[in-house]
């Protein structure tokens, strides 16, 4: 094992944890952020985590939650390291570990946390904080292969990394021994007890091993709905035999649900899924049945009918009643989003009965770097040492801030800078062990003995020994090292001759300031010289390095940041790149604009802001001409601010400014022609019904779209808000592509300010309320309008409408929410797509499209985030269209194509729409 040697050593030094103190043997529980050493209600023994040396410590307080452990956190800063805590566990034991985080608004800040947690070298999970008062948990089972584990918190989105508690909990005997544990974690993904008396989840002291049993009466979005009529709850005093390993604790297997009209039926969200997982359901008879009354039953899971073949008699099966019997499957693949169903058989008198389930994916473990043990006996000689106790693997999921590592599958390390940080002793000869270094910087240390041989290193580029207590000889194998660029061993005290081979144009070597160390007979004349070329060459060195850092990005990646200082923010570098087309705005002429529209002649849309045209100028480029009315704009100056802002901005999915015109008194801005008109179009009016565009179409607008607005906040500096998004502001071109429009509207958010105070303006149905309420205007108020956008997508509907959502609602928003909240997503699926999409990535929408209108900005998800939930959508929505045209025509082709000559050249009303309903009030 390659990293037995570092995790043992980390063990010794590291020490966060001993088990001693611990009540239940094999329990570890930290109370992160904790000052003391506590009990519980529940009888666990909480343990502060205050030898941990990083992070700081938060108190919090969150109405209704008054366990000691969730009073306090600990964070850490959001920078590129990661932060680990190291626990002691007995190999080839399983355990279950719990990370729970409790936000509570510690550090108030407008974005909630989203970071990575990792056990070792693999990802574990990420953790998306989305309501400041409600705990998110993550739970992993393994086999523990090492003395020890490290649970690290990386920065991952956004806010700071933070942990409420950490528990350990040891399982007994083969519990969750499945075929895979040398190479799988199992990532718990629902644990479920039904027929549950309360909302309370049972766990210690009813489960020996602490698991937490989730109430089937807490019912969440998507979670354990869908409930088939007739589903009773049933309990029973009685003990129930679950035998040796026990499995769910009794408490769980007393309550069950019994579906009485012949099902049981249940959807729920699996977190983490698709994905291979470990499923199984835990039954018990609990009722008194007569003796001619049977309950025989199926499992019914859509699309795998050959599991649906073998029934359950639940007292035959367990040879008994009250006792267990847990069928499962090992490994099944299964949906993100699960819907399941017992129905009885024919010749069952009772319907199903159901005690508990639990659900785990299979984590797949990453291989650590292939260096972990020569660098743990390197630590190991420092231990005392704080750069030498950050834990975790040395290069993944982030290297140790000393180390970089190349990005091979099982990265190795390349560079080490441990330049003044007091090293005594010799240079470890463990360091010659590390094959695929590049740059070793020992510099500034108390180094002494001799210099080690590098042979073999034969990447080796770079090697800092200077200002140390070197002695001895330069080794002749330096020479051999082919790769070396730079060799600075300057202020030590070494002796001897320098090898020749050493005195080349091509190395950059620094010998000064060693009293005895010549070269041949001459030494000494040229060291000044030497000196001073060599400082030339560290500064085209570095302007090398930082350029390539910026070529290479995502490539390579063993010049970390630190290593850089601080150059640009990759951000402005981006923004800068996709400028590259930034010029002043065009200034057109009257007279070309005139021609280009044949004065006039075709109106394509009209608005508050002006009425659109179409032209085409001489060499053939269609535009679209926005007249803006007189008043809109007062004085040339808000004018030229405008366009002055507006050429600036470039993006493929925003539609393009061309430029402006302003003669005799008229204003006009010129934009590039959208073939295809409106999104708004194509979602409903007249034109829609006989092609109506395919779910998948729907997702890549929206993705295109997101990407614009995400360009508007993120790839602007300062950010622009668009304030107006809407679906008749969404256009298409020649290929369908959208792109965002009328971003004129727009004002620049202040720099540094979360935002701006301004007249309230926007579209009623798209309009966030809480923008509404306090005129104070951020991006997440566009986020509100996109998520208005992406509920328009699913249903079909227009924003606002007296008609379509029944009585006492006129609101796309509530009206959606009240159904996917109930489970009920089919109520508002847009009856033209036909059965034409994935449920799935239906749900990931319809949660996502909740999640952008909350009341609140704080807990709308960034553009960023809805982004790549979008792509997700698409990448499962693209396997099921695979799946479905194996077994269709390709009808839909026909649709797109459709739609791309339908609207071609006609005049596309409302490209520049403007809803007659504006909400307009004015500030106090
Ligand atoms: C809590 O217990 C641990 C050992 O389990 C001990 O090292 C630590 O000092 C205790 N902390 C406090 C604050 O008492
Ligand atoms: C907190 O508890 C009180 C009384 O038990 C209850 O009225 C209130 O709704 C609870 N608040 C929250 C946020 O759960
Ligand atoms: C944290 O991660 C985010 C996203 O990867 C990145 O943009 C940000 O720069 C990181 N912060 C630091 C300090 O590295
Ligand atoms: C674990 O197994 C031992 C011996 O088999 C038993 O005494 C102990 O009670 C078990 N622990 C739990 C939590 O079941
Ligand atoms: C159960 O089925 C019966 C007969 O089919 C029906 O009358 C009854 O309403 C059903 N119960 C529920 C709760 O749906
Ligand atoms: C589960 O089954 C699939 C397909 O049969 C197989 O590829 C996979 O390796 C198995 N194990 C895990 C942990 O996914
Ligand atoms: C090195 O040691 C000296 C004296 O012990 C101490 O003052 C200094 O802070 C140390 N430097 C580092 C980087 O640890």
């Amino acid at each position: 094992m390659e990293t037995r040697l570092l995790l043992l050593f980390l063990s010794v030094t590291v020490l966060l944890m001993d088990a001693a103190n611990a009540q239940m043997p094999g329990f570890v529980s930290f109370d992160c952020g904790g000052s003391e050493n506590f009990t519980d209600d529940l009888g666990l023994w909480w343990t502060s985590d205050d030898q941990l040396m990083y992070g700081e410590i938060a108190t919090i307080s969150v109405a209704n939650e008054t366990r000691k452990q969730y009073t306090t956190l600990r964070h850490f800063p959001a920078d590129n390291r990661k932060y680990c805590y190291t626990l002691d566990v007995i190999s080839r034991t399983r355990y279950l570990v719990r990370a729970t985080f409790l936000y509570g608004n510690f550090d108030n800040n407008k974005v909630y946390p989203k970071f990575d947690i990792s056990l070792g070298a693999t990802p574990w999970s990420t953790i998306v904080i989305s309501d400041a008062n409600t705990i998110e948990s993550s739970e992993l089972i393994f086999l523990a292969s090492d003395p020890t584990i490290s649970v690290c918190l990386s920065n991952a989105t956004t806010g700071q990394p933070f942990i409420s508690t950490l528990e350990l909990r040891q399982f007994n005997g083969s519990i969750y021994y499945t075929e895979y544990e040398e190479d799988f974690f199992l990532s718990v993904s629902a644990r479920v007890n039904f027929g549950a008396d309360s909302e309370a989840p049972v766990r210690y002291p009813d489960d020996p091993f602490d698991r937490i049993w989730e109430s089937d009466s807490l019912k969440k979005a998507n979670y354990l709905v869908d409930v088939a009529p007739g589903t009773e709850k049933v309990s029973t005093q009685m003990p129930i035999d679950v035998n040796k390993d026990s499995r769910p604790p009794e408490k769980v297997m007393q309550t069950a649900v019994v579906g009485r009209n012949g099902t049981l039926s249940y959807r729920l969200n699996l977190d983490g899924f698709p994905g291979f997982g470990w499923a199984f359901t835990y039954l018990a008879e609990i009722e008194d049945l007569g003796p001619e009354e049977t309950r025989k039953f199926r499992l019914i899971l859509p699309n795998m009918p050959d599991l649906s073949k073998p029934a359950v008699n639940i007292q035959e099966n367990a040879q008994g009643k009250y006792r267990l019997y847990e069928p499962g499957y090992p490994n099944i693949s299964l949906p993100f989003v699960l819907s399941f169903k017992f129905g009885k058989t024919s010749d069952s008198s009772q319907g199903p009965l159901l005690n508990a389930m639990e659900i785990n994916k299979y984590l797949e473990k990453r291989d650590g770097c292939l260096d972990g043990s020569a660098i743990a006996s390197i630590v190991l000689q420092y231990s005392s040492e704080d750069w030498a106790k950050e834990g975790g693997d040395p290069c993944l999921p982030v290297p140790w801030s000393w180390v970089a590592c190349n990005s091979d599958p099982q990265p190795r390390i390349v560079s080490i800078h441990l330049s003044g940080k007091n090293l005594t002793g010799n240079i470890p000869t463990d360091l010659t062990k590390l094959s695929g270094l590049v740059e070793l910087w020992l510099d500034g240390n108390a180094l002494a003995g001799p210099i080690p041989d590098f042979t073999g290193l034969i990447n080796l580029k770079t090697i800092h020994l200077e200002n140390n207590q070197l002695s001895g000889e330069l080794p002749s194998s330096l020479v051999d090292l082919q790769s070396l660029k730079e060799l600075y061993v300057q202020n030590n005290m070494l002796s001897g001759k320098v090898p020749s081979g050493l005195l080349n144009e091509n190395l950059d070597f620094n010998y000064s300031g060693n009293d005895n160390l010549h070269k041949g007979s001459t030494g000494g004349r040229h060291i000044g010289i030497i000196i001073g070329s060599s400082v030339g060459a560290v500064v085209l060195l570095i302007a090398t390095i930082a350029s390539c850092l910026f070529m290479h990005k995502g490539k390579k990646r063993y010049y970390e940041q630190d290593q850089l200082g601080h150059g640009l923010p990759a951000q402005r570098i981006v923004s800068s790149l996709n400028d590259a087309a930034t010029e002043a705005a065009n200034c057109f002429s009257l007279s070309e604009i005139e021609d280009a529209t044949r004065k006039f002649e075709k109106k394509i849309g009209s608005g508050g802001f002006g009425v659109v045209y179409y032209g085409k100028m001489k060499d053939g480029k269609e535009i679209a001409v926005k007249v803006l009315i007189n008043n809109s704009y007062q004085g040339n100056r808000e004018f030229s601010n405008e366009v002055t802002l507006l050429s600036r901005i470039h993006h493929r999915n925003l539609v393009q400014f061309l430029g402006y015109c302003q003669e005799e008194g008229r204003s006009m801005l010129v934009y590039e022609f959208m073939h295809n008109g409106t999104l708004k179009e194509h979602l409903y009016g007249p034109l829609t019904r006989e092609r109506a565009i395919s779910w998948i179409k729907r997702l890549e607008i929206a993705e295109d779209a997101a990407k614009g607005i995400e360009y508007l906040h993120t790839g602007c500096v300062p950010s622009i808000i668009h304030r107006d998004l809407k679906s008749s502001n969404i256009l298409l071109d020649k290929y369908m592509k959208a792109k965002v429009s009328d971003f004129g509207l727009s004002k620049l958010a202040v720099d540094g300010s979360s935002h701006v105070s301004s007249v309230v303006r926007g579209t009623v149905g798209y309009l966030d309320p809480e923008y509404y309420i306090s005129q104070q205007l951020t991006d997440k108020s566009d986020v509100y309008s996109f998520g208005v956008i992406l509920l328009e997508l699913i249903s079909g509907q227009e924003a606002i409408s007296n008609e379509s959502f029944g009585v006492n609602c006129r609101n796309i928003v509530q009206w959606a929410k009240l159904h996917i909240e109930s489970g009920d997503i089919q109520g508002i699926i847009d009856p033209s797509l036909r059965d034409e999409y994935d449920i799935q990535s239906m749900w990931k929408i319809a949660e996502k499209a909740l999640m952008c209108v909350q009341p609140h900005g704080s807990m709308r998800p960034p553009i960023s985030e809805v982004i790549k939930e979008i792509q997700e959508a698409i990448s499962i929505e693209r396997g099921a269209e695979a799946a479905r045209e194996g077994n269709s025509d390709a009808s839909r082709n026909s649709i797109h194509s459709s739609i791309n000559m339908g609207i071609d050249v006609g005049p596309t009303e409302n490209y520049l729409s403007f809803d007659e309903s504006i909400a307009r009030p004015t500030p106090r």
